[in-house]
């Protein structure tokens, strides 16, 4: 017998319980609206608003639905007041922005935020992030980015939380719990869109907005479930992507917008479509003009358009000729009009101006700082090179990126300041006010000039320790900056080469935005930290660590490669049927290169050390509709305080379709004193175990499982679980 976990995937998304009031005051609105005013509704328009009469008079006559990047309380008050003053009906605005990873306090990147493994932190910052942005009037961020990612040529992996969807799971749920707070209509409640649905980092190529080809078990199982997650936990909207998907482009697949979004998940909010991803229905070659692009948005499940017009240009000939229904017109601004009421909107439509946005202040910059901290990496440590005394009398600050604000912030900075920013040099600087701290750029971010070797070279030789700052400008990662080559951009690997050839303890601290190939660098460095784009408080946190004040505890959330010529690389892949064996020619592998990454999915190391033991699983036999306790104990087994994250993976060798080598169902990132030694408790059940079988259905087949326990995805300790009738 298969319990089929129907009612898992029905689950209604907390804010969707219909409120017969509320449907019923929805449908009074409707039925006053002209279809102008409807058409309204449905159309997202771009800012800023300085000096354009254009957005102030489209709202006093009710045609915007929504903005972006129209920003401040009294822009948007004065934009609103058109509208609710102004307008026939009063319909209040909906005002949106892209609050990715802060809105003025800038935390540190959503990669980095997933490699805290700490949802509980994401909670924390994504609701300052919608404090500081709703001072400014907004209501609605374009977050969480919850693409899956296994191409790091791909710009955006950035703005993600990497390639595993359990974990992509439970960072989503965190942003949205964040973001919209327990009150949708408390003035500081921030509208979440769960985005880009969907499939959109499976660019081919990693180039952006590239073609992707994704079967529906993958989709299922891969890439719909941190957006399941997101509207599980109430997020009121999501954003249709780009990208062509299997022939039927994201923002007009009436697979993914209707029979899964309202079909299967009954997704009760509204769905706006990524700037200008209607117009560009036709570029696809979908739709030959903007009518056939407009219709086959809308009716596939595009309620609201973000930057082009098409909507309120061509539906009143579409639904004149039939072509659409007006019912479909209905329906869209019934969804917008629901959010609008969920966020209070109608009560409350303006903004605080006396409570203006401020500079982050120290409760902010403090959170920023423990964000970053609980955010690095440590990949290498050898000879324990780190901690660095924090008695050096003289150290030495290396790299193009040491006193860099913009690679330290990352892309989509919002409200960020880049001379708010904590530099990596003025957080060495501040940590060792009484040190001498020398800095030398080194080399340029481009090009292969050695120049500024011989004064590198010199600030090591005169210097106790070094800190090498590498990895990629800010403007290297984000949307459209897909890259080619994943090595150190310009000379900065030869410049390592020749700082390391010194000889002096040195830690390299990494600055970038996606992974990157280190094979080079990690033969020759004896530290190093991957910090990625830390943010506002970016030079104190990588300072607390590289001089102990903290401990490093985060894991990687998307693998390294040892090389680009194995992208994509990915740790839940399937085993083949040859699975790559150095003694056997003729298995999946390569005669020039290794088939392991560099470093894997879930690597990460402290400043001590800890022992996995007594593994043990409570009940070893369960039926397809129980779960089994799992217990392991974590020792401390160093001489300082520490983090560890504890990860479970799931295998199957046998079942009706392939399965991954290994499946993460769970994590827990815990703090031991030296000695200390904690049991962990995770529970396996349906929701774990279940996958999309032969028949495409979400089912625990009866069969062996192997529970693994570890502190990456490589090794840990192991334990069968055995289902049957
Ligand atoms: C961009 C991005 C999307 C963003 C939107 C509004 O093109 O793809 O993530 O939210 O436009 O800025």
């Amino acid at each position: 017998m298969r319990i089929l976990l129907a009612f898992f995937l029905a689950a209604a998304p907390v804010f969707s319980a219909p409120n017969t009031a509320v449907e019923s005051r929805i449908q009074k609105i409707l039925n006053r609206m002209t279809l102008s005013e409807k058409l309204g509704q449905l159309q997202q328009l771009g800012g800023p608003i300085e000096g354009s009469s254009q957005l102030m008079d489209l709202a006093r006559h009710g045609k915007i639905g929504a903005t972006l990047n129209v920003r401040g309380a009294k822009n948007l008050n004065a934009l609103q007041r058109a509208a609710v003053e102004g307008s026939r009906l009063k319909i209040p605005i909906l005002f949106g922005f892209d609050v990715i990873h802060g809105y003025r306090t800038i935390f540190p990147i959503p990669l980095a935020m997933a490699s805290s493994w700490d949802p509980s932190l994401i909670e924390k910052v994504s609701r300052l992030a919608a404090q500081e942005a709703t001072l400014d009037g907004l209501r609605w961020t374009f977050s969480p980015m919850v693409d899956i990612t296994r191409d790091p040529r791909w710009g955006r992996v950035a703005e993600g939380a990497g390639e595993d969807p359990f974990l992509g799971a439970a960072m989503a749920r965190a942003y949205v719990r964040g973001y919209q707070g327990e009150n949708l209509s408390a003035p500081d409640s921030l509208a979440a869109c769960a985005k880009h649905w969907v499939g959109y980092g499976a660019a081919e190529g990693g180039r952006d907005y590239s073609t992707t080809e994704i079967s529906e078990r993958t989709l299922r199982e891969i890439y719909f479930p941190p957006f399941k997650a997101a509207l599980d936990a109430g997020a009121l909207t999501l954003m249709s992507a780009f990208n062509d998907l299997d022939g039927v482009p994201s923002s007009a697949n009436p697979f993914t917008l209707t029979k899964v979004l309202r079909g299967e998940w009954k997704f009760p909010g509204f769905v706006v479509s990524d700037s200008n991803a209607i117009s560009e229905l036709i570029q696809h070659g979908i739709a030959a003009n903007g009518a056939e692009a407009a219709q086959r948005a809308l009716t596939a499940g595009v309620d609201m358009e973000m930057h082009s017009r098409l909507y309120e240009e061509n539906l009143p000939t579409l639904i004149k000729s039939g072509l659409v229904a007006q019912s479909t017109v209905d329906e869209a601004v019934r969804r917008i009009l629901r959010v609008k009421i969920a966020l209070g909107l109608f009560k409350q439509p303006y903004a605080d101006e006396t409570r203006t946005s401020h500079t982050p202040d120290a409760a902010a910059r403090k959170m920023a700082r423990w964000a970053a901290v609980r955010s690095m990496v440590l990949l290498k440590n050898d000879g324990k090179t780190l901690p660095f005394s924090k008695n050096l009398k003289r150290v030495a600050v290396i790299g193009p990126l040491a006193n860099d604000t913009a690679a330290e912030l990352g892309s989509w900075i919002g409200n960020g300041r880049l001379e708010e920013t904590i530099t990596l040099l003025a957080g060495v600087r501040a940590a060792l006010p009484n040190a001498k701290v020398i800095f030398a750029s080194g080399c340029a971010m481009s090009g292969d000039s050695d120049a500024g070797f011989a004064k590198a070279v010199r600030a090591a030789q005169s210097s106790d320790a070094v800190v090498l700052a590498l990895g990629e400008a800010g403007d290297m990662t984000g949307e459209a900056t897909s890259r080619a080559f994943l090595n150190l951009p310009g000379p900065q690997i030869n410049l390592a080469k020749a700082v390391l050839a010194v000889g002096k303890p040195t830690a390299v601290v990494l600055l970038n935005g996606r992974p990157l190939t280190l094979s080079t660098l990690t033969q020759r460095a004896p530290a190093i930290l991957e910090a990625w784009q830390p943010g506002t408080e970016a030079g104190n946190a990588i300072a607390d660590i590289l001089f102990g004040n903290a401990s490093p505890g985060g894991k990687l959330p998307m693998t390294f490669p040892f090389t680009l010529g194995q992208v994509p690389l990915y740790y839940n892949h399937k085993n083949t049927g040859r699975p790559a064996k150095d003694d056997d020619h003729y298995t999946s592998k390569y005669i020039d290169a290794p088939v392991t990454p560099l470093f894997p999915f879930g690597w990460g190391l402290s400043y001590t050390s800890t022992r996995l033991s007594n593994l043990t699983l409570s009940p070893q036999k369960i039926t397809p509709d129980q779960k089994t306790i799992v217990h392991v104990f974590v020792e401390n087994t160093g001489n300082r305080l520490g983090d560890e994250v504890v990860e479970l993976y799931i295998r199957r060798r046998a079942a009706s379709v392939t399965r991954p080598v290994a499946e993460l169902k769970g994590f827990q990132r815990v703090t031991l004193k030296p000695g200390e030694k904690r049991q962990l408790k995770f529970d396996l059940g349906p929701k774990e175990l279940g996958f999309y079988g032969l028949d495409m259905k979400y089912a625990v087949e009866p069969g062996e499982y192997e529970i693994t326990v570890g502190t990456s995805s490589v090794g840990g300790l192991t334990a069968p679980l055995s289902v049957s009738n």
